[in-house]
């Protein structure tokens, strides 16, 4: 994920997710859920009315700079009212969020943050996208807990599982890959198993689990997306190399970047999308 590395507040995440990196990715997000996960939004819509009528409360974990609520909202033609939830408030302050509750707080205080909600019989959806492979695995845990316990809905879009194809592909994507997916498990967190380590869980515990891929295509439409991508994943990667790997990843970069700015390079970012169903599909859980 992208981060600023600058000294947070007391009390503000350590990493935090820069503004203008979640806007350069809304683009290739909304390709990707358009084509891989059209389908999955039908079974939503669904989902939703045989949980009942009224208002949809939709509650959008990680919710960044709004994102997941510009892309879902106008493609649910449900009646909604969002509550966005993030650690950094500094996100929440962005006026994509517009008329949104916005609710400074982590995805394991969601039960609290819903205890604190006028929340009746309706339709309830938990959503987040991009967030799973951030999150250390007992907040993984926090979340199956709110799905499994509210009887909820759950959209968990764009979440990736480290596998990345490149045309043309190169000798040492695979050391690359390889290098970043350590970053992203630093400090034991599941990182590119997020995905599968919920969907996992969730299925254990008697819910429906439907997935969709949503890749990335990453080419010459948004070289701008695509370079940045690149240094993210080569600067994470250097924090992982020892030896000679730094050279070899250094000069990956510069093979890529060439490519980059001359005969065009494709990287196709695998992503998932889930849809969560309550064990009987309408039933409102505990609520
Ligand atoms: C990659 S950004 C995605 C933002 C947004 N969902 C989007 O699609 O553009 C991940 C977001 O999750 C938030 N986040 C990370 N860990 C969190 C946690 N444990 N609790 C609440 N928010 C968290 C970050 O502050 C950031 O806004």
């Amino acid at each position: 994920m992208t981060t600023q590395q600058e000294a947070p507040p007391t009390g503000a995440p350590a990493q935090r997710a820069c503004p203008d990196w979640l806007a350069l990715r809304r683009e290739a997000d909304t390709e990707a859920r358009d084509t891989g996960a059209h389908d999955l939004l039908l079974r939503l819509e669904t989902a939703l009315r045989r949980q009942g009528r009224g208002e949809v409360l939709v509650v959008d974990l990680g919710a960044g700079t709004g994102a997941n609520h510009a892309y879902l909202a106008p493609r649910l033609p449900l009646e909604q009212r969002w509550v966005v939830v993030d650690h950094d408030a500094d996100l929440l302050d962005a006026a994509h969020h517009g008329d949104a509750l916005r609710v400074e707080a982590g995805v394991c205080d969601l039960a609290e943050v819903l205890a604190g909600l006028p929340v009746d019989d309706g339709p309830l959806l938990l959503t987040c996208a991009a967030l799973l492979d951030v999150l250390p695995t007992h907040e993984l845990g926090c979340l199956a807990d709110a799905v499994e316990g509210l009887g909820a809905v759950a959209l968990v879009s764009l979440s990736v599982t480290g596998d990345v194809t490149w045309s043309p592909a190169d000798e040492d994507d695979a050391l690359v890959g390889r290098l970043f997916d350590a970053h992203q498990r630093r400090g034991g967190r599941p990182g590119p198993d997020a995905v599968d380590l919920l969907a996992t869980d969730l299925r254990a515990r008697g819910l429906e689990v439907l997935s969709a891929p949503t890749p990335w295509r990453l080419d010459d439409r948004r070289p701008e997306l695509l370079e940045r991508w690149l240094d993210e994943r080569v600067e994470a990667a250097l924090e992982e190399a020892a030896g000679g790997e730094r050279e070899r990843v250094l000069a990956w970069q510069g093979r890529r970047r060439q490519q980059l700015r001359g005969d065009g390079v494709v990287a196709v970012v695998d992503h998932v999308d889930l849809l969560v169903l309550p064990a009987t599909d309408g039933a409102a859980g505990s609520r």
